[in-house]
């Protein structure tokens, strides 16, 4: 039996008479993995960021746990809110912390762990990304994939239900993109549900268990990797995957 992680209803995104997405309804099971890809201005990010309330819908539900996060109070979305993880394209690390205090600063914080426990944790998840070795190093010291790996191993120590990556290897130098891939890969194996926009087609259609192909505010097509690269049903579809063949 699957069971649903986050489900939405009708979602649209405005930003003063621009409308961008455009009536959005979807499932994302627990324990899949979903890419969202689509052309540059489709509206990926700004669903994102409507999924995860960082910029909430103009009308419709993101459901979450049995509640519409649109209408939650604040209180419940701080709660909510730390159970929805999020990883950047621009990693978005503390810059005057090292590496083992960016992971440990939302679970002391917001869960109100001990130092110990924390670092406790922290080492763990750093274990897990590969970069235990870096704990104490400062960001600016740091590959771009060295920080993303930080940046994932953050978001893990919340303990996230439901991990939200927006491009998370497009701000790399391409010999660090395996190593995020690698990573996020491996969280797929363990079945931490996962929502991912994403230009890595290859990676896309090898770690998703369901793809959205998006264009002008719309899912235009959603189905499994292989129906979706292989025998895609729309046009628009069909077009988007030839050109990005291409490329
Ligand atoms: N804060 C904002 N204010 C006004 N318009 C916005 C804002 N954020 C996004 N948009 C517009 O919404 C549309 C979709 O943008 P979005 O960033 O979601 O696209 P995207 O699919 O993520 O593109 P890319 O692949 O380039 O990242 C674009 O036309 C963009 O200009
Ligand atoms: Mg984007």
């Amino acid at each position: 039996m699957t069971k649903t992680a986050i489900e939405l209803k009708n979602v649209t995104k405005k930003f003063k008479d621009h409308e961008v997405l455009k009536g959005i309804n979807g499932v994302v099971e627990e324990g899949q993995v979903l890419s969202i890809i689509g052309p540059s201005g489709s509206g990926k990010s700004t669903l994102l960021r409507a999924m995860n309330q960082l910029s909430g819908p103009t009308s419709g539900e993101v459901i979450f746990e049995g509640q519409d996060l649109t209408k939650a109070s604040k209180s419940d979305m701080a709660h909510l809110g730390e159970k929805i993880g999020m990883v950047f394209q621009s990693f978005n690390l503390f810059p005057n912390h090292t590496v083992l205090e960016n992971v440990t600063l939302g679970p002391r914080r917001v869960k109100k762990l001990s130092t110990e426990q924390a670092n406790q944790e922290a080492m763990e998840y750093l274990k897990q990304v590969g970069m235990a070795d870096k704990a104490n190093a400062y960001p600016n010291s740091l590959s771009g994939g060295q920080k993303q790996r930080v940046a994932i191993a953050r978001a893990l120590a919340m303990k996230p239900k439901v991990l939200f990556f927006d491009e998370p290897t497009s701000a790399l130098d391409p010999e660090n993109v395996g190593e995020v891939l690698k990573v996020i890969q491996k969280l797929a194996d363990e079945q931490l549900t996962m929502v991912i926009v994403t230009h890595e087609m290859n990676f896309a259609k090898k770690v998703s268990d369901k793809i959205w192909f998006m264009a002008d505010g719309q899912i235009v097509e959603e189905n499994d990797p292989e129906s979706l690269f292989n025998a895609p049903k729309e046009e628009k579809t069909k077009h988007f995957i030839e050109q990005v063949l291409m490329d």
